[in-house]
């Protein structure tokens, strides 16, 4: 369904969330090769997404369908903490899909986030997507064209590292930054919504009750201005992929907008 010029994708449970997410990333990866030789993927962190990534490295159905020699992994936000930190989104993939892939034979474009200045960590990584998209010619007016970046979303409305009331919010020129997030208080290292806004596909996965209001609020224009509202690629999809419990709000609004 459509809701509010988005795609809404609801699955009965998150067995079937993962299995759809992966299969429409197989998709996308597959095109993306075909048109111009690289899937560039950037992943999101977090719990949530964890299932999926082992799911491809995992189930063979997927597994033999992904063009792995063609992906380049990047990474849409990152703790301010190594790699072998619990807290790591680059451990949390590491564990889930690289490790069961071997990956000596991937592109990985981790977040050097173990360097003492998260902003040298986020010009270190800006570096790096000039040096990938750049020569490849994978820019749309200036900006990363990523084939697709995966995100999710917090109670708060917060999606990759930007925060509600950050300053990475404000951000029109960077492409990553060091963005200070005040209950935490700590930086994180973020794309920020120029990059966001020029992919060719975001997908928003969300799994599980506690996130149905926030899921709910964020589908409705009218309800307050959160972060993931503000993620609408210009010349893009923004594709949401729910469970039902996630969606258990939307009903009404679905109704609304499809009056039967
Ligand atoms: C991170 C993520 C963040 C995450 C949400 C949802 O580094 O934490 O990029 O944006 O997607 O916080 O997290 P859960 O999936 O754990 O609910």
């Amino acid at each position: 369904m459509v809701l509010n010029d988005q795609e809404v994708e609801v699955f009965p449970d998150s067995k079937a969330l993962t299995l759809a997410a992966a299969r429409r990333i197989a998709l996308l990866a597959n095109s993306a090769v075909q048109d111009h030789g690289v899937f560039a993927v950037a992943l999101s962190g977090g719990s949530t997404p964890s299932a999926l990534y082992r799911l491809m490295a995992t189930d063979e159905t997927i597994r033999s369908k992904m063009p792995w020699r063609n992906i380049h992994f990047f990474f849409g936000d990152e703790r301010h903490v190594g790699p072998e930190h619990k807290e790591s989104n680059f451990r949390m993939a590491n564990e889930a899909m690289f490790q069961a892939l071997g990956t000596k034979d991937l592109h990985i474009h981790r977040i050097l986030a173990e360097l003492t200045s998260a902003s040298e960590a986020a010009e270190q990584y800006e570096a790096d997507l000039r040096e990938f998209f750049g020569p490849r010619g994978l820019l749309a007016e200036g900006l990363p064209r990523f084939d697709l970046i995966l995100l999710g979303m917090g109670p708060d409305g917060h999606t990759a590292s930007l925060f509600p009331n950050s300053s990475g919010l404000r951000e029109t020129a960077r492409w990553v930054i060091a963005n200070w997030v005040e209950k935490f208080k700590t930086d994180r290292i973020t794309v920020t919504f120029p990059v966001l806004n020029s992919a060719a596909e975001v997908i928003v996965l969300v799994a599980g009750e506690e996130k149905a209001p926030i899921v709910t609020k964020a589908l409705n224009r009218e309800a307050g201005d959160y972060p993931i509202q503000a993620v609408r690629p210009i010349h893009g999809i923004k594709r949401w992929m729910l469970d039902a419990s996630a969606a258990a709000g939307i009903r009404t609004l679905a109704s609304e907008a499809h009056p039967r």
